[in-house]
């Protein structure tokens, strides 16, 4: 989390999303959906910080940074893979049953199934590179419009959760995702959900 950042209605705390697996990540940033790393990296060292204020971006002391430098940035970003999952079977990107615990493969029954996480979370990096809007404001929240599918490869290692880092635990994404889908699930199967992830 950004430490000098207070949350306020223009300007919303905002995770350090991890950079892992970067190398097979389509779009980026969790509301711009910047479709290349090149025009993040730029866009990234030019205005971010200001969200989209030219001018406030230029007395702060604008970086434009040439081609040749964001192609170099691009590239290193692009070579960052996801940690090792050895309980994940490479060629489908599921579960290896002779490893995963009863357990997990119970998590993954119903990641597929009853919880629909799949829909969005697809295998192998378990995101559909997608944005979609969860219309919080049918529960009285703050409307967030769409936001990137995070990849779920890797999430154990990349606390607090969700694009503001709302949610500290995965326990926490698993209630969230309870409530807002309707899926009406119970403490066993949120916590063989939860076992899952961290197999991931
Ligand atoms: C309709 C698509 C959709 C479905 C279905 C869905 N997710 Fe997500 N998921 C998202 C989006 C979009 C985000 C980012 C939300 C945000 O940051 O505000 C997200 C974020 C997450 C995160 C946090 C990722 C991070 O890096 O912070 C976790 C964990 C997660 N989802 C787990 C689940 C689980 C478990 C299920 C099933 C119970 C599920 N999701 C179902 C779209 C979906």
């Amino acid at each position: 989390m950004n430490p000098d950042t207070r949350p306020q209605r223009d300007r919303l705390r905002l995770d350090a999303v991890s950079l892992r697996g970067m190398f097979n990540q389509q779009i980026h940033g969790s509301k711009r959906s910047l479709r290349s790393i090149e025009d993040f990296t730029e866009f990234e060292q030019r205005t971010a910080y200001f969200n989209g204020d030219q001018i406030r971006a230029i007395k702060k002391g604008m970086n434009v940074i040439d081609r040749l430098q964001v192609a170099h940035m691009a590239q290193i970003q692009n070579m960052i893979d996801f940690p090792p999952a050895p309980k994940l079977d490479p060629m489908t990107g599921r579960l290896d049953r002779a490893r995963a615990g009863k357990q997990e493969l119970a998590g993954e029954d119903l990641f597929f199934g009853k919880a629909r996480c799949a829909a969005c979370h697809q295998p192998p990096a378990y995101t559909d590179h997608m944005m979609h809007d969860l219309f919080l404001e049918r529960f009285g929240a703050e409307a967030d419009g769409p936001i990137k599918t995070f990849a779920l490869r890797g999430i154990k290692d990349s606390p607090p959760y969700f694009h503001d880092g709302r949610l500290p635990t995965l326990e926490d994404s698993v209630n969230f995702f309870n409530l807002v889908g309707g899926l009406k699930l119970n403490r066993e199967e949120k916590a063989a959900l939860a076992a899952f992830m961290r197999a991931l």
